[in-house]
């Protein structure tokens, strides 16, 4: 049975997930940079504000300072997420000392940072630790009842602070801690390639990919649900537009107002960390007895070029 679901903010991702996300669960948004992941994210968490929800944005890839510059180019105003500055100041394979960053950080809002974007401490080095990271979110959690968290990146935090050979077990637990938190969570996956897939893509609950191309026109962006279970979705690739108002995905059929939503076969509890069925290929069955959902179109995606090709070189920023 599915509880009244979560908006993402941006209404053509809400259409193509049957309403939102499923409250309570650990979700992905995975793209090469410069795909809009972090952009996403952070719409997810402006719909908590303006709900008026607490939600915390935990900061790996980039400091809070340049995350709220870049999120203004959107027309947006993140001054009352909450933010945690988990930013490396090593960013290196070093395993000498670390030191607990979170005895010498806390969170704040974004209204509330400091001007000048962090360097390095001048304590010396700190770092943080998957662990760490667990221990402030079960802090902050018993002060603050946040209903919605991003991790910006779980990449990173992989890359940089899992220093551990038991990398998936670390994981495993990173998840299980926060469906257990009760708390919908957004983590971003940087994928090097458009083809990859990412081991937190087993882990997740669903994810959303962006996608990022060139064709004859210029710089081409789109969205697909990738996986959502628990919920049927539009299994389509959509055209996504980032611009001075943020984010636009166009979808062809929105639900018609008031119609009933009829729950899909696949509206069943997943078994714990269950591994990934097969993504794109979902049941679209209906059950007896009752209206059927109303289904995205099964062709190719409006105005859509062809698919994107796997991107070149290393997948860095390519976009004005
Ligand atoms: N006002 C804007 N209009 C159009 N595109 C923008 C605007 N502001 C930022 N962008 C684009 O957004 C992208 C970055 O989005 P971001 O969410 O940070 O990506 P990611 O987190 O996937 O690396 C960049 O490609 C940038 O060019
Ligand atoms: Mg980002």
């Amino acid at each position: 049975m599915i509880k009244e679901k979560v908006k993402t903010g941006t209404p053509g991702i809400d259409n193509m997930l049957e309403g939102g996300l499923i409250p309570g669960r650990p979700y992905i948004v995975s793209g090469t940079a410069g795909t809009g992941k972090t952009a996403v994210a952070m719409r997810f968490l402006i719909e908590g504000v303006t709900a008026g929800e607490q939600v915390l944005y935990v900061a790996i890839d980039e400091p809070p300072n340049e995350v709220k510059a870049n999120m203004e180019s959107f027309g947006w105003d993140i001054s009352a997420v909450h933010v945690f500055d988990a930013t490396s100041d090593i960013l290196s394979y070093d395993k000498t000392p670390v030191r607990d960053v979170s005895t010498e950080r806390k969170v704040t809002t974004f209204k509330m940072l400091p001007a000048a974007i962090r360097r390095t401490s001048e304590k010396g080095p700190a770092d943080i630790s998957v662990n760490t990271i667990q221990e402030i979110l079960k802090q902050e959690m018993k002060v603050t009842k946040y209903s919605r968290i991003v991790v910006d990146s779980v990449t990173s935090l992989r890359r940089f602070y899992i220093r551990t050979s038991e990398e998936y077990l670390a994981l495993q637990s990173f998840f299980r801690l926060l469906s257990d938190l009760g708390t919908t969570t957004i983590l971003t996956v940087q994928l090097p390639e458009q083809i990859r897939t990412a081991p937190e893509s087993q882990m997740a609950r669903g994810e959303l990919r962006l996608h990022k191309w060139f064709d004859p026109k210029g710089l081409v962006r789109a969205i697909n649900i990738e996986k959502f279970r628990g919920s049927c979705h539009d299994h389509s690739v959509r055209p996504l537009k980032l611009s001075d108002e943020g984010i636009t995905v166009k979808v062809a059929a929105p639900k018609k107002r008031g119609e009933s939503k009829k729950p899909c076969p696949e509206d069943e509890e997943p078994t714990t960390e269950a591994p990934t069925e097969p993504t794109g290929e979902a049941k679209q069955a209906e059950a007896p007895g009752t209206p059927a959902p109303p289904q995205p179109e099964s062709g190719p995606p409006q105005e859509m070029p062809p698919p994107p090709p796997p991107e070149d070189g290393d997948g860095g920023e390519s976009s004005g």
